[in-house]
């Protein structure tokens, strides 16, 4: 496996890659990986000949009062579990290289906000996605991918993402693999290194509260009303409830009486820990 800094060196990579008609497939990431990650890798493996996965702490998606200096860092651990599950390259460019001229400078993405109706993280984080996808348009710029692979845990961010490819018209096909979960059901997450043990435990009430939330629904409680239950149940078992809305899967839009398939999407806080989960459920 090789690893890099340098765009020159990840160019030349791809470039023989590509003389020989061979696929890439990227997988962006900021590190600190768990089995959710090397999920992502493992998927885009199916889909292309090589698998180039980059590790950037993104200082653009973090507002100030955020947790960018205290992102957790394991590029050791992380280099080492990406090549166990055949990683061919790892990019791991600098501040520098990304923002020359600083993150602030730059030329910048603007996300509309009806795409991802203007809920959940966008209004929580309004800077977070212009933040997201000004970086991921960078690294496929400098990965030029065939595939590129997204987690659905960050729901909004692969809406956003694939909306992105279709407005630019980028070449690069996006593929959404399913959240990857501890035993408990808590969604995994870089984040969850914040919790304790105890706190761990806690915070899979954030799926279970989800999973009830749509059998209530399923079962006929009106959307407004099992909102109102899971988020006490939030509160009830500890958490914090940042958001719990409801919207079309695809759209992202308020929901209509008749619309079906639908997306429950959740934010709270859990001691230093903001953590969010999602569900895709049809109406009855
Ligand atoms: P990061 O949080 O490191 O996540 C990298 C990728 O892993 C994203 O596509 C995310 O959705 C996916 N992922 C995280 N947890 C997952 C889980 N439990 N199951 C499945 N996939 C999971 O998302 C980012 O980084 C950044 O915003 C980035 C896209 C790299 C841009 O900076």
């Amino acid at each position: 496996m090789k690893v890099t800094a340098e765009l020159a060196e990840l160019r030349n990579q791809i470039k023989a890659w590509k003389a020989k008609g061979e696929t890439v497939a990227f997988v962006p990431t900021m590190g600190n990986l768990h089995q959710g990650h090397l999920s992502l890798v493992t998927t885009a493996l199916k889909h292309a000949d090589h698998v180039v996965a980059s590790i950037y702490v993104n200082p653009l998606q973090f507002a100030a009062h955020e947790d960018l200096d205290s992102y957790p860092k394991t590029l050791n651990a992380d280099l080492e579990a990406l090549k166990e599950v055949g990683t061919a390259l790892v990019f791991t460019p600098t501040t520098d290289l990304i923002y020359p001229k600083g993150p602030e400078n730059s030329t910048k993405v603007i996300v509309p906000e009806d795409v991802i109706g203007n809920c959940g993280e966008s209004e929580s984080r309004p800077h977070f996605f212009i933040g997201v996808a000004t970086v991921v348009l960078k690294l496929f710029n400098m990965v030029q991918p065939d595939v590129a692979v997204f987690g659905q845990k960050d729901y909004q961010q692969l809406a956003i993402i694939k909306n992105m490819v279709k407005d630019l018209d980028l070449p690069i096909h996006i593929i959404g693999v399913d959240t990857y979960r501890e035993s408990n059901g808590l969604a995994m997450s870089s984040r969850n290194n914040y919790l304790t043990t105890k706190q761990r435990e806690t915070a899979a009430a954030i799926k279970q509260t989800l999973d009830w939330f749509i059998k209530e629904v399923q079962g006929g409680v009106i959307i407004d009303t099992a909102i109102e239950h899971a988020k006490a149940s939030l509160i009830a078992e500890g958490l914090t409830p940042d958001y719990l809305i409801v919207r079309h899967a695809d759209t992202l839009q308020e929901v209509t009486p008749e619309d079906k398939s639908l997306v429950v999407l959740a934010a709270a806080w859990l001691g230093k820990a903001r953590l969010i989960d999602n569900e895709c459920f049809q109406r009855k």
